[in-house]
């Protein structure tokens, strides 16, 4: 059973000068298998429709259930709820508190009453699909880098072995072959069953990873679909503060000039449609 929001809507500091209105009747299904990217410029509401997901935010308005359970101010059993969905921080320092990368990771299964080898193959797990050097188990996790404390932090979340994983600006600060060797690690998790869900202002790495986008724009869900069409929505639809990526600017342009293009990023497909429509040959 999946994580079904439905016209949710949350506002801050309601009836205070610093009032602001976040998520604005905002639906989206997250189901087991699959990944979901949730797409945004700054400040459109990513953030706080993930911390929804996992019942850190109640509905306000609206509804979030998780596998069938409603999440409202009276649902008895929230702790489980927020075992069962793996929420890792934007900030991932935000989330750590103990004094070495080992404590960090066993905390939330030791929590869960899990101890001796079954709690070391958590880790061990968690480890080797984070791809986290084991050799900074004993050091203090504030202590790393910042793409290493990314994967402390979503180590220490897998070690509970959720059922569904959110990560919140994953690929901020990653370099390249970190953010593919994160894209990597999200299709892994989704093809062992887990539903993913990625927030990320970058819609190019969501193109290229997700099985559906979700696309936010002023705390509103503007389009919820697969890659290809979110893709043809967004070339006549614009979000404002939302970069397009170059390939997608480039059939774009191609388009103006009557030429016209699948949207793909795959440069051979590219160039066999200009061939094909242009008898060139390149
Ligand atoms: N704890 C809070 N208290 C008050 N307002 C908040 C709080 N968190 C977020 N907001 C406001 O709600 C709106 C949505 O913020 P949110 O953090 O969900 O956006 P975001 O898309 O995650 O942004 P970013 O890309 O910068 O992380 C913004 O106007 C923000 O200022
Ligand atoms: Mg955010």
């Amino acid at each position: 059973m999946p994580i079904v929001v439905k016209d949710l809507s949350c506002t801050y500091n309601v009836g205070t000068p610093a009032q602001s209105e976040a998520l604005r009747g905002v639906s989206v299904t997250v189901e087991r298998g699959e990944l979901v990217s949730i797409v945004g410029h700054t400040g459109s509401g990513k953030s706080t429709l993930a911390q929804h997901l996992n019942a850190l935010l109640i509905p306000q308005s609206g509804s979030v259930s998780i596998d069938g359970v409603a999440v409202t101010g009276e649902t008895k059993d929230l702790r489980s709820l927020r075992r069962k969905v793996g929420l890792v921080f934007q900030y991932p320092e935000q989330q750590f508190f103990a004094d070495t990368i080992r404590e960090e990771i066993a905390f939330a299964p030791q929590n869960w009453g899990v101890l001796g080898q079954e709690l070391d193959d958590c880790i061990d797990m968690a480890v080797l699909s984070t791809g986290l050097d084991p050799s900074l188990l004993g050091v203090n996790p504030f202590a790393v880098s910042g793409g290493q404390k990314r994967r402390v932090a979503l180590a220490s979340v897998l070690s509970m072995r959720p059922d569904y994983l959110v990560l919140d600006e994953p690929i901020a600060g990653l370099d390249a072959s970190g953010i593919r060797e994160l894209n990597r690690l999200m299709i892994k998790l989704r093809d062992e069953g887990l539903g993913v869900v990625q927030v990320t202002h970058d819609l190019e790495s969501a193109l290229g990873c997700s099985d559906r986008i979700l696309v936010l724009e002023n705390g509103s869900g503007t389009v919820c679909d697969r890659p290809e069409q979110v893709a043809e929505y967004l070339l006549s639809n614009p979000v404002t503060g939302l970069v397009m990526p170059p390939f997608l600017r480039f059939i774009a342009g191609l388009r103006g000039r009557n030429i016209n293009l699948p949207l793909t990023s795959n440069i051979n497909e590219i160039i066999d449609k200009l061939e094909e429509t242009r008898g060139c040959v390149f």
